[in-house]
């Protein structure tokens, strides 16, 4: 039996949970050396839920509460005690559509990550493939960057670009970005469960072999 402790993952997602298929099947590939301890959704019906227990993973629901961008103290409170006896090494957000705030990211400071669908800094928030094709940019793309107080800011670790087509809508852009980030997701994942980053000041850097 091997003693090395194998790196636990924990899942949030609202949607329909296409990054977390990515990195489950990035993980039962060996592409990922770690395991998904745990999925939780603030959505009761979300696929992500229904393809994590597919997939033999826990998975939970946590009623969000009152408030319709942020978990309201007790799902919260809730949150962090599901993660906690999951033992999860690192917050993975695929697709979380609430703002997590202080509590939380102390108890999880400098382990949680988010993918967001466009190169950050430019156009975070809501539908940045949108705001990429209105301004006019030729190179889209997404950012998997770790989660700080504000949003979409933290720390960038991976990014990849998606040229914009003359012919693309706001939906044909979003498929291809959403395919992009399915590489890209798994790769900063994978490299973050190695050991193989560090982080100074907003830089993250691969350690050398
Ligand atoms: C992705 O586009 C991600 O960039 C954003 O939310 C979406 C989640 O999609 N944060 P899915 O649920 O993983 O398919």
């Amino acid at each position: 039996m091997s003693d090395t402790k194998q790196f636990r993952l924990g899942v949030l997602g609202s949607g329909k949970g296409s990054n977390f298929v990515a990195l489950a099947d990035a993980v039962a590939a060996g592409k990922i050396p770690a395991e998904i301890a745990v999925v939780v959704s603030d959505v009761a019906d979300a696929g992500i839920l229904e393809r994590a227990r597919a997939r033999k993973i826990p998975a939970h629901f946590i009623a969000p509460g009152q408030f319709r961008t942020k978990l309201d103290e007790d799902a919260e409170r809730a949150l962090v005690a599901v993660l906690q006896n999951a033992r999860v090494d690192l917050i993975v957000l695929a697709g979380f559509m609430r703002v997590l705030k202080g509590d939380f990211l102390r108890v999880f400071e400098g382990r949680i990550v988010n993918i967001h669908p466009s190169l950050l800094p430019c156009f975070p928030g809501l539908q940045s493939w949108k705001q990429a094709l209105d301004h006019g940019v030729k190179i889209a793309g997404c950012t998997v960057h770790f989660v700080d107080a504000g949003v979409d800011s933290g720390a960038i670790i991976g990014q990849t670009a998606v040229p914009v087509l003359d012919g693309d809508t706001p939906e044909t852009l979003h498929q291809r970005i959403h395919a992009a980030e399915h590489e890209l997701y798994p790769k900063c994942v994978a490299a973050i469960a190695r050991g193989e980053i560090s982080v100074v000041g907003r830089r993250v850097l691969r350690k050398k072999a």
